[in-house]
């Protein structure tokens, strides 16, 4: 079993501290939004400590956590970090903390979604996007929305997510389309 105290710990010691007090953020959003819809606060908490640890890897880190992994995706591409954090970040979080497969599943799908994400695996997601330092209108829209529906405040950012991909000649996940042609109804 883990123990939180230590995951707090080596969180705060593994992370820049932007990302590691976004990571807090990120906790205190998704416990908050675990209450509101009736999943497991504690568990919400940890998953939102532990969702980007391999956010700020290097070649090397990722290198070794993959190594015994499906992950098939090519680590000399440019994108690799952004998106493969998620998914490395699943299996330490199955390793290194011998989390549950519900934590290790939304951490997995924080970044991209997926088409079956569980109501927990939205909390995650859409905390994530809220447990911002520096709030502005969107994030206040977001988090408003998020406590009325999750998928409406999940639709509302990919949303705006196309569009910025798009003014730079960049497209959406096609996971992440998966998952707003399945809610977005
Ligand atoms: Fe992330
Ligand atoms: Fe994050």
């Amino acid at each position: 079993m883990y123990n939180i105290e230590d995951i707090i710990l080596d969180i705060k010691n593994s992370l820049s501290d932007f990302r590691y007090e976004h990571s807090l953020l990120v906790a205190n959003e998704a416990k908050k939004l675990a209450k509101h819809y009736g999943c497991d606060e504690n568990k919400a908490y940890i998953a939102g400590l532990v969702h980007d640890i391999a956010k700020e890897f290097s070649e090397e880190d990722n290198k070794k956590w993959i190594k015994n992994s499906n992950i098939k995706y090519d680590i000399s591409l440019p994108e690799f970090s952004k998106i493969a954090h998620a998914d490395i970040g699943a299996i330490v979080a199955k390793v290194k903390y011998n989390l549950d497969d519900e934590i290790c599943n939304a951490i997995k799908y924080h970044t991209i979604g997926n088409e079956d994400m569980t109501t927990f695996d939205k909390i995650i997601f859409i905390a994530d996007k809220i447990g911002r330092k520096n709030k502005n209108s969107f994030t206040d829209e977001l988090s408003s929305l998020a406590y009325e529906n999750l998928d409406k405040a999940i639709i509302t950012y990919i949303k705006r997510q196309k569009e910025k991909l798009e003014s730079k000649g960049e497209k959406l996940h096609p996971d992440t389309i998966l998952l707003l042609n399945k809610i977005d109804k």
